[in-house]
């Protein structure tokens, strides 16, 4: 991987806190859990990882702007800000799931210049800088064209589950969706699904209701692996509409015509 110095930083600070996630998982049991609002939840294992890598980051690069999921901030548009996501798929962590990441991408305004995402219990780190493409530990990744329909393909997604106004639109998309792929799977970690997009696992990725710090580094992944990312009008506004369509470019529109014939807005 060849990235710019901020990139490396992003890299070595993700790895870092994916030892203290690891610890953190390991000692979930002593975990302080308070909730946010309904079901979402942070734990004091979500405040330590934040911590520790914005105080990585602020170190190396103290004028670049911050929005991270717990401590808040906007998106800086006249500097470079971070994107941070401590830990993505808190519910997973609290249950003694070992399927959450450390998302860290950088941006300025809605460009996003590169992203990480690391999953430090399998350790397979994620990686993408514009321009330079995307990895995984080292390996170049690229998603392959398949046919431009669903037949065969695997699909990720993530329920509505703090917009229950949203479900029955959502639900028609899933059973249309069902009706012609493999299969669907919901894992309860965003950053990971785009992840997993990019590495070619899954065919495509939708979901509504997201926040910048769950996309922001999966986007440029899935972009730098030669997919396709957009909102369900299949436009850019992704990161600060919540809904996100991502796939290989066969099946992107096939995807965003089902979710729009279904009426499912962001
Ligand atoms: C959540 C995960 C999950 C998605 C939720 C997100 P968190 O992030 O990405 O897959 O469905 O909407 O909030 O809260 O675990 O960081
Ligand atoms: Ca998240
Ligand atoms: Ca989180």
């Amino acid at each position: 991987m060849q990235f710019s110095p901020p990139m490396n930083i992003a890299v070595r600070t993700a790895l870092k806190a994916g030892i203290l996630a690891r610890d953190q998982f390991d000692r979930r049991y002593e975990m302080e859990i308070k909730s946010k609002g309904k079901n979402d939840h942070v734990t004091s294992a979500d405040l330590a990882v934040e911590k520790e890598i914005l105080s990585q980051l602020k170190k190396a690069y103290p004028k670049y702007g911050i929005m991270a999921e717990e401590k808040g901030g906007g998106l800086t548009t006249d500097r470079p800000c971070w994107i941070v996501d401590p830990i993505d798929g808190t519910l997973n962590f609290i249950h003694g799931v070992p399927h959450f990441a450390i998302s860290i991408a950088l941006a300025t305004g809605s460009e996003i210049l590169g992203g990480v995402v690391y999953d430090p219990m399998r350790d397979e780190l994620f990686a993408a800088e514009k321009g330079r493409g995307a990895f995984l530990n080292d390996r170049r990744i690229r998603i392959v064209r398949r046919a431009g329909n669903l037949t065969g393909s695997l699909l990720a997604t993530g329920f509505p589950h703090r917009q229950l106004e949203k479900f029955p639109a959502y639900l028609k998309a899933f059973s249309a969706f069902s009706a012609v792929v493999d299969d669907q799977r919901r894992q309860g970690a965003a950053a990971l699904d785009l992840a997993y997009v990019a590495a070619g696992r899954y065919d495509g990725f939708w979901e509504i209701g997201l926040s910048a710090w769950d996309i922001a580094a999966g986007a440029i992944l899935v972009q730098e692996a030669g997919g396709l990312i957009s909102d369900f009008s299949n436009k850019g506004n992704f990161l600060l509409s919540g809904a996100v369509v991502a796939a290989h470019e066969g099946v992107h529109k096939p995807m965003l015509e089902i979710i729009q014939e279904a009426g499912l807005t962001e």
